[in-house]
């Protein structure tokens, strides 16, 4: 047992100073005990998405165990909560829900997983919602731009599918065994004593994660002995699905992740109320349509935040300052516009994220067998994912989107345009595309000669559908960064010496694995160490007074 423990402490060093300073429950009655308490921590958390949410949720548990006094302030600039995690209404119609930005998340995902359950949200599992077309379609293909490479029927797991095991022999099998290896690494980042973790970069490299981020999918799969065929068919599809990246780019560890779909799922009506969930349940003061513009450090060692709350109605602007013991950004630096005056800060790299364009719309229609070279009458898959030709070169844009032309096109589901007269069965689609996708390109995939009924409206810059296309949505997120080999990552503390205060930074961790769960992991990490330093500063104000008895 003890032996166990030094190892897992040999493996985990640089929590190693952490890891001691644990909440106990006798802490907490340390804290009780103080005649004169410390004043109300007051936190600032900036970005309700998945990592501020947690962030709130997370500190409040904490410190309801060390019966803390805090005061949460979250300040959002949208007007929702969830971030790049959010829903938009089919045919604007309430009942309607799809998701727009992070649609999954998988049983290993514990927690999300976890606020799924303690906010009595149901889930539904993706295999699932496949089946549901009920027409002889394959489920999933992976199209190149020329042919489908694989289609595949059923909704087996892409390890165990026999007609995949037929064609590319071990491929499949090893791929699986290397992926439950590598991301097993990561799970130790919840448990003592690499939790909390002060330095990601130390962490990654004490779990032995830096090996795998240092190399591209693409080596490290040809280091494992995975063949390049299955590489490209089946590998490179799920790297584009979920991060709009080919193989020579993204690093292993991104590349395991997009592999390890079992149980994957959704909560039903949208991801966000999980984050809703943990926001409400950090009793924190929320405030929407609230964009921070500035942090000052103060002499004291307090923080003036500066922020601008815009009215949706009479677009009028309410300027406030306010004093903030902790800061915490949950959100990437970047895209925050926040300007820091701190002389000891530490300001994040600017990074490339990805441009991703999102389009979902709903159309009468089935995608065109033509457009796909099928013959005639033969059914498209249900979901399209794309790969390379394997003579064309992967860098050939920047984008590497290549010949496909698009990312991903999903059939997400039968529907019915209530709008129309008599309401009529209809199929609602999402594309992810590097560009804007345009009338003559969706006239196309529905196989419609009709052009001139989607022509384009300049005035507003949508598209004039009418009957082909009924409803139409189109999002630009930069949606995750270009995740190159790296082996450093962002500080999570960009100012401030100790005692919580200061500036603690969460999208660090998107170059790492960038997913709802893994900013779920930070903010939560952020607000275990925070916590952990107000018990220090607890017990080194016990010893002076103990001095002074
Ligand atoms: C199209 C798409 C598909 C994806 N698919 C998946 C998926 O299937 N599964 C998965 O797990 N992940 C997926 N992701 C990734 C996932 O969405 C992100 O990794 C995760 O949601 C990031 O959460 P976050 O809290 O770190 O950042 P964000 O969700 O970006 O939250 C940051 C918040 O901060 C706010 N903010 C920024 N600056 C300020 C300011 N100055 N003042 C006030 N507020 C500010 C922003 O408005 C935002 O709400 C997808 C992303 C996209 C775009
Ligand atoms: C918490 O802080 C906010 C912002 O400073 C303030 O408006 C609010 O009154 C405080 N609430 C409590 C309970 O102290
Ligand atoms: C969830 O449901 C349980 C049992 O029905 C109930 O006790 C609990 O209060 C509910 N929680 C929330 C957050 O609604
Ligand atoms: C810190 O300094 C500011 C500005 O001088 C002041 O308003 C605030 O009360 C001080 N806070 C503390 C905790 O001393
Ligand atoms: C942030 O700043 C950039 C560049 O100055 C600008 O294009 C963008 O609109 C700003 N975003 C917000 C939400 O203010
Ligand atoms: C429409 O989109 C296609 C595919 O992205 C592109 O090749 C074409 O140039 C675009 N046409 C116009 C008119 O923008």
């Amino acid at each position: 047992m003890k032996i166990r423990v030094l190892i897992l402490f040999a493996g985990c060093l640089g929590s190693l100073i952490t890891a001691t300073h644990t909440l106990q429950t006798d802490q907490a009655i340390l804290y009780s005990n103080f005649a004169d308490r410390p004043s109300v921590k007051r936190v600032a958390v900036i970005g309700a998405g998945s990592a501020g949410s947690s962030a709130a949720h997370y500190l409040r548990k904490y410190s309801d165990d060390l019966a803390m006094p805090i005061n949460i302030t979250i300040f959002e600039r949208n007007a929702y909560i969830g971030g790049r995690s959010t829903t938009v209404n089919a045919y604007d119609d309430p009942l309607k829900p799809v998701e727009l930005g992070a649609s999954i998340f998988v049983e290993v995902n514990r927690n999300l997983v976890q606020a799924a359950k303690e906010f009595n949200l149901s889930t539904s599992s993706l295999s699932h919602v496949r089946t549901r077309l009920g027409n002889d379609a394959p489920i999933l293909g992976v199209w190149n731009g020329k042919e489908f490479v694989v289609t595949q029927s059923a909704g087996n797991s892409w390890w165990n599918n026999a007609k995949l095991l037929w064609k590319y022999g071990l491929a499949p099998i090893r791929t699986m065994r290397l992926m439950r290896g590598t991301v097993s690494k990561f799970f130790s980042m919840y448990d003592e004593p690499c939790f909390p973790f002060a330095d990601l970069t130390q962490v990654a490299y004490d779990l032995g994660l830096t090996a795998v981020t240092a190399v591209t999918g693409e080596q490290y799969l040809r280091e494992h002995g995975i063949a390049d065929l299955f590489a490209r068919e089946i590998i490179q599809a799920s790297t584009r699905v979920n991060y709009a990246q080919n193989l020579p780019l993204i690093h292993g560890l991104e590349t395991m992740v997009c592999m390890a779909t079992d149980g994957a799922m959704a909560v039903e009506g949208g991801n966000w109320q999980m984050f809703e969930g943990m926001v409400q349940a950090s009793r924190a003061d929320v405030r929407l349509q609230t964009q921070v513009t500035a942090l000052d450090e103060l002499e004291n060692g307090t923080y003036l935040v500066r922020s601008v709350a815009t009215d949706s109605a009479t677009a009028a602007q309410d300027r406030q300052e306010e004093l903030f013991d902790t800061i915490i950004l949950a959100a990437p630096y970047q895209f925050s516009n926040i300007t820091i005056n701190s002389p000891l800060a530490h300001v994040p790299d600017k990074i490339p994220y990805v441009t991703l364009h999102v389009t979902l719309f709903a159309s009468p229609h089935l995608l065109s067998p033509a457009a796909f070279n099928l013959p005639p009458g033969q059914a498209v898959p249900q979901i399209i994912l794309t790969t390379l030709p394997a003579d064309e070169p992967a860098s050939a844009r920047p984008d590497g989107v290549g010949s496909p032309g698009f990312f991903s096109i999903s059939l997400l589901q039968p529907t019915t345009n209530d709008r129309h007269s008599p309401p009529r069965p209809e199929y609602l689609y999402k594309i992810f595309s590097p560009d804007r996708v345009n009338a003559t390109f969706l006239s196309r995939i529905l196989g419609l000669d009709r052009t001139s009924d989607l022509a384009e409206d300049d005035d507003d810059d949508e598209l004039v559908a009418a009957d082909d296309v009924s409803w139409l949505y189109r999002k630009v997120w930069q949606s995750y960064p270009y995740e190159y080999p790296r082996v450093t990552f962002e500080k999570l503390r960009l100012s401030g010496a100790r005692r919580g205060n200061g500036i603690w930074y969460t999208a660090g961790i998107e170059s790492l694995i960038s997913t709802m769960e893994t900013s779920s992991l930070m903010g939560m990490n952020v607000a275990r160490l925070i916590a952990d330093e107000w018990v220090e500063e607890g017990e080194e104000e016990e010893k002076v007074r103990g001095l002074w008895r």
